[in-house]
């Protein structure tokens, strides 16, 4: 079996046999001649297959170890797809720390399915979560945007033991970080859009499964339902895909100092990075992940108004929303990417901001921060 940065620049894209091209082509066509009625190279139309769709799909899913994906248009489409597959009054235990669309597609858009959250690193608390209609745990590990830690494999074994799926949403740890499918997960959800695609220019969504109904479940959803994502934007997250064994190591070395510098400075409350031994999650990390990540949030001493006037004033991190591209960013989640979870018991501390560390020199990154810390310093 090829190594992962193998995988990452080949699985999928050979030479195009007709060219000699080392790029996959961007195939346009929406339609695709057949020789006979029912006959045809592999492909018919592009809503159903595609074949740079295609090759993203073998890609990525090589990259998960995962015998079948399933390209979207984007993060949420693909977690869209997965829910549902389950059945009106089926119920789901998700973390009680989660992306803010993801709580409002369960809250708003699924809402024949039954959700309680928890806190998935306490396994406990899982089984007091847990119904006779439990069918799906659904984890984000690290979680968004307060990088809590849980254990895939326990998660699995728990789910596993009584009936359920465990879905990991891989997007901060990216398969070079982490495979939770190796793990024991049933199903890897991916948003595209972030490190994978990595250049804050695509939006994208990917799930990855072993299991061979499921996976047809989802590719059946991908056409029924039509969420896929076009052509240029599968090149542009194969074209991402590429380096991001060397993007994932540069933005954990960076993360890693931008952690230790926040950890030592008087305006900061708390910092949550995976990294840090003081975190609660750190050996969980340590044992199932390959690097830390590029993703670190923080609590100011001063609570909001010192959170926002931070959020503020960093000239390097660019404030805006997403993650996971090469230019460092900082938000507010409370107001921001997680506004959605307002008033639930999902919600974030708004003295809470969050770190998309990028591939700037460290040096200019820790500059930046310290410049706006002094703000409320
Ligand atoms: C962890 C996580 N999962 C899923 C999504 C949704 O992805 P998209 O924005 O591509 O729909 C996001 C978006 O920020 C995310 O952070």
């Amino acid at each position: 079996m090829p190594g992962f940065d193998t995988l990452a620049i080949h699985a999928g894209q050979p030479p195009d046999p007709a060219t000699g091209s080392v790029v996959p082509a961007i195939h346009l066509a929406t339609t695709f001649a057949q020789s006979a009625v029912g006959e045809h190279k592999g492909f018919e139309y592009s809503r159903t297959g595609n074949p740079t769709r295609a090759a993203l799909e073998t890609c990525v899913a090589a990259l998960e170890g995962a015998a079948y994906g399933s390209a979207f248009a984007s993060g949420l489409a693909a977690e869209d797809a997965v829910l549902r597959t389950l059945a009106a009054g089926d119920h789901l235990v998700v973390g009680d720390n989660l992306y803010g669309g993801t709580h409002r597609l369960l809250a708003q858009v699924h809402t024949q399915l039954s959700v309680s959250s928890a806190p998935l690193s306490d396994l406990a608390a899982v089984e007091a979560a847990w119904r006779p209609t439990t069918r799906l745990v659904w984890v984000e590990t690290p979680s968004n945007p307060h990088l809590w830690i849980a254990d895939i494999a326990a998660l699995a074994g728990l789910a596993h033991d009584r009936g359920a799926r465990l879905v990991v949403d891989n997007t901060f740890a990216t398969p070079y970080l982490q495979s939770p499918l190796a793990l024991g997960a049933d199903v890897v959800v991916h948003s595209t859009t972030k490190y994978l695609g990595g250049h804050s220019d695509v939006v994208g969504g990917f799930v990855a499964t072993n299991d061979p109904d499921l996976a047809a479940r989802v590719a059946a959803l991908q056409n029924s339902v039509g969420a896929v994502p076009g052509p240029f934007d599968c090149f542009l997250v194969l074209r991402g895909v590429k380096t991001l064994a060397v993007r994932m190591d540069r933005h954990s070395a960076n993360a890693r100092r931008v952690a230790d510098a926040l950890a030592g400075h008087g305006a900061v409350g708390s910092v949550f990075y995976p990294g840090l031994p003081a975190h609660p999650g750190h050996e969980i990390a340590a044992a199932q992940m390959r690097g830390f990540g590029g993703m670190v949030s923080f609590t100011l001493r001063g609570g909001e108004a010192a959170a926002l006037k931070v959020a503020g004033s960093t000239r390097l991190f660019t404030l805006a929303e997403s993650l996971g591209a090469v230019e460092s960013l900082i938000e507010h989640p409370s107001r921001m990417t997680h506004a959605s979870v307002a008033g639930s018991p999902l919600a974030v501390d708004p003295a809470l901001l969050r770190l998309s560390v990028g591939l700037e020199d460290a040096d200019d990154l820790l500059e930046d921060l310290d410049r706006a810390l002094a703000v409320v310093g």
